[in-house]
């Protein structure tokens, strides 16, 4: 199958490439971002490879369709940048990777934990330059600390039972609670009580209409004055403006973010000569309390290497139509 690859980094040609053993399917490496614009490139294509910050909206996959294309292949768990009525008016196939790493993703927000807590970021740079003053990078135990836990899905599970060998004190939000998550001794609670009773809160549910800017002014004003909140899941789970009053009110004690509602005009790229003009994550910069990095949760050996073994089965499947094609459809209510 012919597959053109959008927003192509080296990383990707790179596990991708060692993926596709005896050249199974033919593979084409395109810089761009996919959008209506560069849709185009993909003439020849019988199927497109897309990541999260591709635009995969009505324009787009219509003139994907025109040129031939009929599989969409994402090479991500979120599927919330795809408008999936207007891929089937276009007869489109779209196709994910339900699970590649929870434990990558995981793993980065207890990165992001325990370096907004110890402050290991700031005492880096303390030491380097010869400054070994402890003066204002106290931290907390986590042992004892509530950790209200929103979205119980793999990574929220996987995040759980990192957290419970901490010794915290686990509670959850979803409307289907699992049982590995109770056996782990995670109760399961109403969403103001969680917010009310957790002195971190990490997010872990999928962007949908219901859980856009879930994090807004009135859940901030339900919190423990002091909270961590972290965010490794989608940006527009929290409205950023009320965030950064919470911040400014002290609501807020930390801010740890791997995702932000308007990345798509920064992460993944290298702007460091580049003014940044969005005023919002300008501001979010210069609180001492936040930590941000640029939607690396996935970012890991294992998880690149799932993703490409995964995203070419899926090919495969559609294809010859042995093995598992892992679509995604308007009926699945509950995008990862
Ligand atoms: P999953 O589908 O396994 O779990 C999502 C869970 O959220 C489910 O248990 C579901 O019942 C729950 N949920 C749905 N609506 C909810 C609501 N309104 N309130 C509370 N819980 C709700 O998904 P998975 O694999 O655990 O991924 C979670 C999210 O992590 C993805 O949707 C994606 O946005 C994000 N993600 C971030 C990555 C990163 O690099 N930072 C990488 C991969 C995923």
């Amino acid at each position: 199958m012919n597959i053109t690859i959008f927003s192509a980094k080296h990383y990707d040609r790179t596990f991708f490439d060692r993926t596709n053993t005896n050249d199974r399917h033919t593979l084409r490496y395109l810089e761009p971002r996919l959008n209506a614009e560069t849709a185009s490139l993909a003439e020849g294509a019988d199927a497109v490879c897309a990541f999260v910050n591709d635009q995969l909206d009505e324009d787009t996959l219509r003139e994907l369709a025109a040129r031939g294309v009929k599989l969409i292949l994402l090479r991500s768990a979120g599927f919330n940048h795809v408008d999936l009525a207007a891929a089937t008016r276009q007869g489109l196939t779209v196709a994910r990777v339900p699970a590649y790493s929870p434990h990558a993703v995981a793993e980065h927000t207890l990165a992001l934990i325990l370096t907004l807590n110890r402050q290991t970021h700031r005492a880096f740079n303390r030491v380097r330059e010869h400054n070994f003053s402890l003066e204002g990078l106290i931290g907390f135990d986590l042992h004892q600390k509530t950790v209200g836990i929103i979205g119980t899905g793999t990574i929220g599970t996987a995040f759980a039972s990192l957290l419970s060998g901490f010794g915290c004190r686990l509670l959850a939000y979803d409307p289907y609670p699992n049982d590995a998550c109770k056996e782990l001794g995670v109760d399961y609670v109403d969403l103001p009580t969680l917010l009310g009773a957790s002195h971190i809160i990490s997010l872990h549910c999928p962007l949908t209409p219901e859980t856009h800017h879930l994090i807004n002014a009135e859940a901030l004003e339900q919190m423990r004055p002091g909270v961590m909140l972290i965010n490794t899941s989608r940006g527009a789970i929290v409205d950023t403006r009320a965030v950064i009053q919470g911040l400014k009110n002290e609501t807020i004690g930390y801010l740890g973010l791997d995702v932000y509602e308007e990345e798509e005009a920064l992460f993944f790229e290298d702007q460091s000569e580049q003014i940044i003009h969005d005023d919002l994550f300008a501001r979010l910069l210069t609180f001492p309390n936040v930590l941000i990095t640029g939607h690396q949760g996935f970012f890991t050996r294992e998880a690149l290497s799932n993703i490409a073994r995964i995203t070419l089965a899926n090919a495969t499947a559609f294809e010859s139509g042995q093995g598992t094609l892992h679509e995604v459809t308007l009926k699945r209510q509950s995008p990862a």
